[in-house]
């Protein structure tokens, strides 16, 4: 999936496949949707069920294609090979930078039809639709915004050792002491490299604030990429190690958030979707665990917008069932129940946000806040921010520094320089 675009042989067999003629006006028939996504964690699974029933609600019939894995990375080669031989799914989850991709392939369906009928450039921010758009038309459809940049903490835990949610490094690394002592957990993580990039981007935007960090994850900036503030956020990053437990490497973020749930850890740094599993978990925000922004992030958003691409179909029934899952996926009945489910903000704001939680009422001003004083941000863990080759490069030198020894602060920052510059 890395290098979609330059891996020529793809390319010319993608290119082979053709449309389908279109549909019939005003001919409304049951068909099926194949969807993949990779929502399988308990608050995943459930928010997604909405999706299901309300399709089905329709007379339409939902096929599942889930791939295991936090953040997609197995789901994206699954949907690789599929499209390979011909055959992709009806919907796919795909996010950002790589609509674009997929597009350019020219695999993607049109959804302009149900975008008018819905007024979808009146609905969404303008930065949402123009990620929705390819060379003009409508291809994918937004289902929530995520932010990443979140600290969850499980107050009994921070209680019995007698300290505060951090608010700065020093604070986090004092606390991870003190919860040491009581015998907890400080920092709850899964060592998987989306995992690491996760923590690490909301390091880097801690430390350098939200325009280096453009500077270095958007406009690929050698000079920001290898500069002394990168170096600290990767010295602050590889100490965070400290504070966490030996079973990390090749943990599920599902299973860690469930270390904090449990009262075994105190903290976890994730995006929001981690607030699903406390919510399957019938906790409250606020009450049994806590959210804040990660340290010195409190001024900055770093949005991740998880979003269905429908690729081309050649049976009518089928299209159909496609254009009623678009439809119905910002409708306010499914933005409301579902991102409530999954931890998300609805990816239309004018919704009125009553019977969300705390997190979600401050998630949202958040986001209005960063949007006005430009500190909103998009996420390089979470393929918002570059190309999905670059992204992968990436990937792997976080992963590498920070789970080898063999590798200094001042080689990953030359390291993640060269590869920008050869993305160039
Ligand atoms: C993100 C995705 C979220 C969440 C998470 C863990 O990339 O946007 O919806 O599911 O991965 O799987």
């Amino acid at each position: 999936m890395r290098a979609l675009m330059r891996f020529t042989p793809l390319r010319h067999a993608l290119l082979g496949l053709t449309a389908a003629g279109a549909l019939g006006a005003g001919q409304v028939q049951a068909g099926e949707v194949e969807v993949l996504h990779w929502w399988t964690s308990g608050g995943e699974a459930k928010a997604v069920g909405e999706l299901r029933d309300l399709l089905e609600a329709e007379g339409h019939q939902w096929k599942d294609f889930a791939v295991a894995g936090g953040a997609g990375d197995s789901a994206m080669t699954v949907l690789k090979s599929r499209a390979m031989s011909g055959n992709p799914p009806a919907a796919a989850q795909i996010n950002g930078p790589e609509i674009q991709e997929w597009g350019e392939l020219g695999l993607l369906g049109n959804l302009d039809g149900v975008a008018e009928q819905g007024d979808w450039d009146a609905l969404l921010p303008e930065v949402v639709a123009d990620m929705m758009r390819h060379d003009g038309h409508y291809v994918a459809v937004p289902v929530n915004v995520h932010r990443v940049n979140w600290l969850w903490a499980n107050p009994e835990v921070l209680a019995d050792a007698g300290v505060e949610m951090p608010t700065t490094w020093d604070e986090m690394f004092a606390a991870g002491d003190a919860l040491r002592e009581a015998g907890y957990v400080p920092l709850a993580h899964g060592g998987q490299p989306w995992q690491d990039a996760t923590l690490f981007e909301s390091v880097v935007l801690s430390q350098g604030g939200s325009d280096f960090y453009r500077r270095a994850f958007v406009d690929l900036d050698e000079q920001a990429l290898e500069s002394d503030t990168m170096i600290e956020a990767l010295t602050t990053f590889k100490r965070l190690r400290e504070l966490m437990d030996e079973g990390m490497p090749g943990r599920d973020w599902n299973l860690a958030t469930g270390m904090v749930i449990d009262g075994d850890a105190a903290m976890q740094i994730m995006g929001d979707w981690a607030k699903g599993e406390f919510t399957a978990a019938d906790m409250q925000a606020g009450e049994d665990y806590r959210c804040a922004p990660v340290p010195g992030t409190e001024d900055a958003f770093t949005f991740n917008i998880d979003s269905f691409a429908m690729f081309k179909l050649g049976d009518p029934e089928a299209r159909e069932a496609q254009f009623a899952l678009a439809r119905l996926i910002l409708e306010p009945e499914f933005q409301k129940t579902f991102n409530q489910l999954k931890g998300s903000i609805p990816a239309r704001p004018d919704l009125d946000m009553s019977g969300f939680d705390d997190c979600a009422l401050r998630s949202m001003e958040d986001f209005q806040d960063a949007r006005d004083a430009d500190t909103l941000v998009p996420s390089m863990a979470h393929r918002m921010a570059m190309r999905s080759d670059v992204q992968g490069a990436f990937f792997d030198i976080i992963t590498n520094y920070f789970n080898s020894s063999d590798m200094s602060a001042d080689q990953a920052a030359e390291r993640l320089a060269q590869a920008a510059s050869l993305a160039l």
